[in-house]
């Protein structure tokens, strides 16, 4: 290793090659604590340029590479493994002037999520990609996982928004696709190849990003509803709603652990619902009334307007406060909303069977039918727990990833869910584009 850091020191300066282990150890575990090992060195380059020399000097080495963002991925695929070097993206902190004719803006990987919100804010735009970790997730690990959050309903995910991007492939030639052009057929995009490829097949430097209009006036309501059946239910008369931007799910739980995370009260009592629908709509008029008269006809309805931000609090620190509670099984599944209430119906009677005495935690994007299913206290359970949860939501029609990405968490699953061809296919689309196993060793597919 000490010629492989002399040789990344070459590229990138001594002071951007850690080894110390003082100094290592904030990059080699991730945001909950769930995914830790040791690297033999972290390393930070600037530039497209020194992110291709320190390629080729760990293609050199043999050593594999984790290139690692605001590191609060979910699924163990920033943090390091099997001896791989981390690759920080910290330092492309780099964001352009917003084009406001074309509504869009260059950010580099390292830009954080909330960054790039208030930048655009800044031009009069916004960006529209939003979730609990803004403050410290990046841009380059949004685009990796192809992050959804709370505003797909209205704007997509990540994917949507992406119009370029720079990367930097495993032997170190660089693509720049930083146009933005609206239009072009100009072959497949592989553009779009990367979005969601989670690291494995290059790494992204930059990227060219679609801003939509900043709605400064909001609506927010929270709808304690009797059943999932019930919340699911809600949805055609919402998305009538011309200024819908966010349909949120919380099951009492969720609702409980975060409201007393928080040391506050909760809004609604808990016990009194099946599940609680938290609604937001954004516009450049106050849709307050659009949002009371639709709502008007429901009963536990919070009072509509009041407490935004106290709501968006509580949402946003559901999973903080799953994370000082233990150490959860964490899913992320979605399913067609029609069947969410077939989902947890299993999930809940799995865990009756196999863990009667743990804790569950469901929450997510209700529109999506993608559900954040967190098991706390599962102890030996929880693989038989974790097969439960995955298969069920693939028999239903849906995902083993809605928006946390595979990682190393779900490899093993990925043909389960995709089957033999796609996965042979995804296989040979990483062998021609990294063979040596370069980018990300052990992450969307399993090391053969
Ligand atoms: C969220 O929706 O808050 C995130 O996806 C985080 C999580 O699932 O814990
Ligand atoms: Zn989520």
């Amino acid at each position: 290793m000490s010629s492989l850091a002399a040789a990344l020191r070459e590229v990138v300066g001594k002071d951007h090659v850690l080894t110390d282990p003082d100094m290592k150890s904030g990059y080699e575990i991730d945001w909950l604590r769930q995914y830790i090992d040791d690297t033999p060195c972290v390393v930070r380059p600037h530039t497209a340029e020194e992110v291709a020399g320190v390629l080729r000097a760990c293609a050199a080495a043999g050593v594999g590479v984790v290139p690692q963002g605001g590191n609060t991925g979910l699924v163990g695929g920033s943090t390091p493994r099997d001896g791989a070097v981390v690759l920080s993206m910290q330092r492309f902190t780099e964001l352009g002037d917003v084009d406001v004719r074309s509504m869009q803006v260059t950010a580099g990987a390292g830009v954080t999520i909330e960054q790039l919100q208030l930048h655009a804010r800044a031009a009069g735009l916004d960006f529209a990609v939003d979730w609990g970790a803004r403050t410290t997730a990046t841009v380059g690990g949004a685009v990796n996982t192809n992050a959804g959050g709370s505003r797909v309903v209205r704007f997509g995910t990540m994917r949507a928004q992406v119009m370029g991007l720079q990367a930097v492939l495993a032997d170190g030639s660089i693509i720049t696709q930083l146009g933005g052009l609206p239009k072009e057929t100009a072959g497949p995009s592989l553009v779009q190849l990367l979005v969601g490829s989670e690291g494995t097949l290059a790494v992204v430097t930059a990227v060219r990003l679609r801003l939509v209009p900043w709605y400064q006036h909001t609506a927010a309501a929270l709808v304690a509803c009797d059943s999932l059946m019930h919340a699911v239910g809600l949805l055609p008369a919402l998305r009538r709603l011309p200024n819908l931007d966010a349909v949120e799910v919380l099951l009492p739980e969720a609702l409980k652990i975060a409201c007393k995370h928080l040391g506050v009260t909760p809004p609604l009592d808990p016990a009194s619902a099946g599940a609680f629908v938290m609604i937001d709509c954004a516009a450049h008029r106050d849709p307050t009334d659009e949002l009371a008269e639709l709502l008007s006809s429901y009963t536990g309805v919070l009072a509509v307007g009041a407490q935004r931000d106290q709501l968006y609090a509580i949402r946003d620190h559901v999973t903080i406060a799953i994370g000082a509670l233990g150490k959860p099984l964490k899913l992320d599944v979605a399913v067609p909303v029609l069947h969410l209430d077939r989902l947890v119906r299993a999930v809940r009677a799995g865990l009756r069977e196999l863990a009667p005495r743990a804790q569950l935690v469901v929450f997510g994007h209700l529109a999506e039918g993608n559900l954040h299913v967190n098991v706390l206290g599962a102890g030996d359970a929880e693989g038989a727990l974790k097969e439960l949860v995955l298969t069920t939501a693939i028999e239903l029609g849906g995902t083993i990833s809605a928006e946390h990405g595979i990682g190393v968490a779900k490899a093993e699953w990925l043909e389960r869910l995709k089957g033999p061809a796609h996965v042979a296919a995804l296989r040979a689309i990483k062998g021609a584009l990294d063979p040596g196993g370069l980018l990300n060793p052990g992450v969307l597919l399993p090391v053969e």
